[in-house]
């Protein structure tokens, strides 16, 4: 069996300081926040090339509090991509504000920035650019434009941890960038987590206060808040887990390099690295034209894979109120009908690698060919 993620053998892998890291906060008691969250949002926020942190409980939360620390609310629009994880846009959803949509670049699956100046009007007040699979977005073009409109750029950086755009870590570029640590991440919790990090003061300070109840001191709440801190056992487990983030990813990396080169002329669409990003594959994907076939025999051979995302955001039951039909967003729809996502973890091993490829190139030639697709190797 090939599974799509093994959370066991990165635990297995550091077993003894996680659970050192675990027994400290039982001893201690700092069940929430305390001084390993502490800690960890000094770290995570140095490693990211931001000056503050703000840890949180999921990665929505960051996202939520960035756009209220930007002052966004009710009769505001946010601009984001519909092919994402539904919580970019519930985030946007929870401040009242309307989320308005920008398809992505088919190579990279994410934020068209030549789409993006047509669908700013003068309630737009935000810009989430999404860093979809651990690749950064092109941000140089939409921090042009933000800048020149007086925008806010949140960035959802909850797949992208480490990632670089043109040497930059992503966390230092924008006003705020937000992570998710859920378990399947890059840097993972062992529970939920979040984070934002910005170098602005006063972005920083508003979020610390929306987090704890909008208190400036105990009991003093100045503004309406949120139980959104960060527990203690998610702190002390993620500072174990970030001094290694940067071997795994690397491993990833190389895993990637591997399913490419093992790829390369079966015709089969690969993820389009592009020179300006370290991309940190939170997600290989694939295209197909026959993913649910693929997908059933794969799994017929032990392998795993996955779907990111089967129905983009304009399409969901959820976001009908917000009137969008099909065929609005192309590109987004014809990525969430073909992705299809390998196994991908950093332990992922090259004999591992190498027989999801086999099977798949045999997929490729003998079940069901793929026409040839946009960046088809
Ligand atoms: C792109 C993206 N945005 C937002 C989130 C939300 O993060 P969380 O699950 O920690 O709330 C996730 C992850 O689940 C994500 O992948």
């Amino acid at each position: 069996m090939i599974p799509f993620v093994d959370l066991k053998a990165q635990y297995v892998s550091i077993k003894s300081e996680a659970d050192a890291a675990i027994q400290g906060i039982l001893n201690s008691c700092q069940f929430t926040l305390g001084s390993e969250v502490h800690a960890f949002e000094e770290e995570f926020a140095a490693y990211s090339q931001a000056t503050h942190g703000i840890g949180v409980n999921t990665g929505t939360s960051a996202l939520h509090l960035a756009l209220l620390a930007a002052g966004v609310g009710r009769g505001d629009e946010v601009i984001t991509v519909p092919f994402t994880f539904v919580a970019t846009v519930s985030a946007i959803d929870y401040t009242r504000a309307t989320p308005v949509f920008v398809d992505i670049d088919p190579q990279t699956f994410t934020l068209d920035a030549t789409a993006l100046e047509a669908a700013i009007t003068d309630k737009t007040k935000a810009i989430i650019p999404v860093h979809l699979y651990g690749q950064p977005a092109d941000m140089d073009p939409i921090l042009e434009i933000a800048k020149r409109h007086g925008l806010v750029v949140i960035e959802d950086a909850c797949q992208a941890h480490g990632a670089e755009y043109k040497g930059r870590r992503v966390g230092g570029m924008s006003d705020m960038t937000c992570f998710s640590f859920y378990p399947g991440k890059n840097l993972g919790a062992y529970g939920e987590a979040g984070m934002v990090v910005t170098d602005n003061p006063e972005f920083a300070r508003t979020i610390r206060m929306l987090r704890d109840w909008g208190a400036e001191k105990k009991y003093h709440h100045v503004l309406k808040g949120y139980n959104f801190r960060m527990e203690g056992i998610q702190g002390a487990v993620l500072r174990v887990k970030l001094r290694r983030l940067e071997t795994w990813t690397e491993a990833r990396r190389t895993a990637a390099a591997h399913y490419d080169r093992l790829l390369a002329g079966s015709g089969i669409a690969t993820p389009k690295a592009m020179p300006y990003a370290r991309h940190v594959y939170h997600i290989y994907a694939i295209r197909t034209n026959h993913r649910q076939a693929w997908q059933d025999a794969l799994l017929g051979q032990g392998i795993q894979s996955g779907v990111h995302y089967p129905t983009p955001v304009h399409l969901l039951p959820a976001f009908a109120d917000l009137g969008y039909s099909v065929g609005r967003f192309p590109h987004s729809e014809q990525a969430a009908k073909e992705v299809l996502s390998l196994p991908m973890f950093a332990e992922l091993t090259a004999a591992q690698c190498e027989e999801v490829a086999r099977a798949l190139r045999y997929l490729a030639t003998e079940i069901a060919p793929a026409p040839a697709l946009a960046n088809a190797t």
